[in-house]
């Protein structure tokens, strides 16, 4: 990622590419405020070539206006931000040029952002937009961006360093959700949280299957059993001196979903992202630490992966949960609330006062919202806080009902819950209500289905690259702050 700064507004540019936002109201493209050096900087010339460019402010136009040797830097890059835009059309204007720049040919080193906004909001696109993962390109040059200025004044800072720790956790998601599933994998993502954790000062602890096997952790061992590669349950910590709430994170990590013996028949192909949970909850830890929120949070991740084979679980398999419960296994596709369920059990006994989870839970999450907008179930009152946190940072959270009559098909007639219902519809909610099952009385708690936010198969948009989108942890961090 690009090293992010402030520039001094009254001072002359020195980059390579200068990013300019246009909007699309008064009839026309429109310089957002901030512009106005760059356009002086080119002798007035600048509304005239968006104009001849087709320029037009609509989100995602990007257009690149060389400047003909007028000014110092070589390019003037303008970016769509619709009519009025708030903070989050500006991050995503910033993010989309951005996204041209870290792709050009030109290789630009450097980029001046030229506009006048919620300076984290500009940062915070940049970085995510910048982003790029190459690791398993044979020929890949090192990226050729590594500086990013923004205009303001210093007392821009805090927003600066917060905007870089939200972008350097999103970028670890990213990173852990793109490594393809046969490096990463239950041990090696094991390792991978426990070394980011140790390196930002964190208590780690790993149990390994021999360790779930003592201490009864039914729920992952039985998902897990068909893997060659064992599970494990991660838990990191961050312990400030005097803090004001205590937050139980809990994310689903599983690091491939084959759905099992109940092979899936659609989407494997982007499984690799069913650990996008797990990933989220990490990195938003990482990140409240780096930002020393006053607020102790552990982040409790069960890993495993979804095989089938001679020793995999099966349907109508009855596992043996941590805590003691019984459950019917309806469908072995359905294994994240199997993990899920030992994880919010394990991190309840640390008697958190509020309990966040995110996961890839269901598909029918992206029925209801679609790829670009995060469910959200639980306790009304805390759900709802969460739900607004998230709405506030640039995320899109709606809040989701249980209905009464799930829990009751939920009934087994075996155990004491089975993971399904035998209703096709409302799928989203079933899993909200099982989980639910194992959250204590009175613990304020909000189940997050990521399922589609969490990776991107379209096109890339905004400050969303393809592929993996660190979805969850902006709204995570929010809501933990509101605590502090
Ligand atoms: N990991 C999937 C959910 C998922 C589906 C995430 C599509 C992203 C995109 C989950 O484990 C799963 O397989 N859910 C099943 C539940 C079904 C068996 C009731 C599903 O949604 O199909
Ligand atoms: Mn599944
Ligand atoms: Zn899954």
């Amino acid at each position: 990622m690009p090293r992010i700064s402030l520039a001094d507004p009254s001072a002359p540019i020195t980059a390579d590419a200068v990013v300019v936002a246009v909007r699309t109201d008064g009839g026309g493209p429109r310089l957002v405020a901030g512009g106005e050096i760059v356009d002086k900087a080119l002798n007035g010339t600048l509304a005239g070539a968006l104009r001849a460019a087709g320029a037009t402010g609509k989100p995602d136009e990007v257009l690149a206006v060389p400047t003909l040797g007028l000014a110092d830097f070589g390019v003037v890059i303008a970016t769509g931000v619709g009519a009025d835009p708030d903070a989050e059309a500006l991050r995503r204007g910033i993010g989309a040029a951005l996204r041209h720049v870290a792709e050009s040919p030109a290789r630009a080193r450097s980029v001046h952002v030229a506009v006048d906004g919620d300076v984290g909001a500009l940062a915070e696109g940049a970085a995510l937009g910048a982003y790029t993962f190459t690791a398993y390109k044979s020929e890949h040059r090192p990226p050729a961006l590594r500086t990013v200025t923004v205009r303001a004044a210093n007392d821009g800072r805090d927003a600066l360093k917060r905007a870089a720790a939200i972008s350097d956790a999103i970028g670890f998601v990213r990173d852990l959700v793109n490594t393809p599933p046969n490096d990463l994998y239950p041990a090696t993502f094991a390792q991978r949280v426990e070394e980011r954790a140790t390196a930002a000062k964190l208590r780690v602890e790993v149990l390994d299957e021999k360790a779930l096997r003592r201490a009864g952790f039914g729920g992952i061992l039985g998902v897990g059993a068909g893997s060659a590669r064992p599970p494990r349950l991660v838990r990191i910590t961050h312990r400030p001196a005097k803090p004001r709430a205590r937050v139980a994170l809990v994310g689903k990590g599983i690091t491939f979903d084959s759905g099992g013996l109940n092979i899936k028949t659609s989407n494997m192909g982007w499984m690799k992202s069913d650990m996008g949970g797990g990933a989220a909850v990490v990195a938003a830890t990482v990140a409240l630490a780096a930002l020393r929120v006053p607020v102790e949070v552990t982040a409790t991740v069960p890993m495993a992966e979804n095989m089938p084979s001679g020793s995999a679980y099966r349907p109508s398999d009855v596992l043996d949960m941590y805590g003691g419960r019984r459950v019917e296994v309806s469908d072995t596709d359905a294994e994240g609330r199997l993990i899920l369920a030992d994880g919010i059990s394990r991190a309840a006994e640390d008697d958190p006062d509020y309990l966040i989870e995110a996961s890839t839970l269901t598909g029918a999450q992206t029925i209801a919202l679609g790829n670009r907008v995060i469910g959200a179930m639980g306790e009304p009152d805390w759900r709802d806080r969460v739900t607004a946190a998230g709405n506030a940072v640039g995320e899109a959270v709606w809040a989701m009902p249980i209905p009464d009559e799930v829990r009751p098909a939920l009934d087994s007639p075996v155990a004491d819950i089975a993971t399904l219902t035998g209703e096709k519809w409302g799928g989203m909610l079933v899993g909200g209500a099982f989980l639910r099952d194992f959250v204590p009385d009175g613990l304020p708690w909000v189940h997050l289905d990521i399922a589609g936010p969490a990776f991107n198969n379209g096109d890339p948009h905004g400050y969303t690259p393809k592929g993996a989108t660190g979805a969850g942890v902006r709204t995570i961090v929010a809501a933990v702050e509101r605590l502090a």
